[in-house]
């Protein structure tokens, strides 16, 4: 683990959720001038070395992020000890995180929004199988939570 503050931003293919909030927190912490270390990833491995959906690309772009050059990867047990913070878009991805980690592992594992006050608990819908509006929705979810995140940071 690097001295910087790392996150992962979890989802199930890494094409949709997790590259746009992988795209807002670069976003936020350039514009915040704070250095952390950021990577997202999918529990499945459908996607593997792909693009993000084309859609989350195109929404990203409309709000200045270009994640055209990420490429997909599966959740592995390195990343337990790579990453301080390990943030899953939905309850499902929560729970695909715990079957890959290992014993004793030191990552904080939680939901994307628990960063986000009077959002706790709350999933991040998969727009995958959406439309437009599920992508704008994500963006804006995702976007509050870099938001929080580089506010804490800052303390
Ligand atoms: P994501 O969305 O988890 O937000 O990247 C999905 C992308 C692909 C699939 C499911 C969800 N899929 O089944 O291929």
């Amino acid at each position: 683990m690097s001295d910087k503050p790392s996150i992962l931003f979890v989802c199930l293919g890494n094409i949709c959720r997790s590259p746009m909030a992988e795209g807002a927190m670069r976003d936020a912490a350039e514009r915040a001038e704070v250095d952390i270390e950021i990577d997202s990833c999918g529990t499945a491995g459908y996607h593997i070395g792909e693009p993000p959906d084309p859609r989350a690309i195109a929404y990203a772009r409309a709000r200045g992020v270009d994640i055209s050059g990420l490429r997909g990867r599966q959740l592995e047990p390195q990343d337990f000890e790579r990453f301080d913070f390990i943030l899953a878009a939905d309850h499902s991805n929560l729970a695909n995180i715990q079957t890959v980690a290992p014993a004793g592992y030191s990552a904080n594992v939680s939901l994307i929004l628990d960063v986000v006050p009077g959002r706790e608990g709350a999933a991040i819908a998969d727009p995958y199988y959406g439309g437009e509006e599920n992508f704008r929705d994500t963006w804006e979810d995702v976007s509050m939570a870099a938001m929080a995140i580089v506010e804490r940071l800052r303390g």
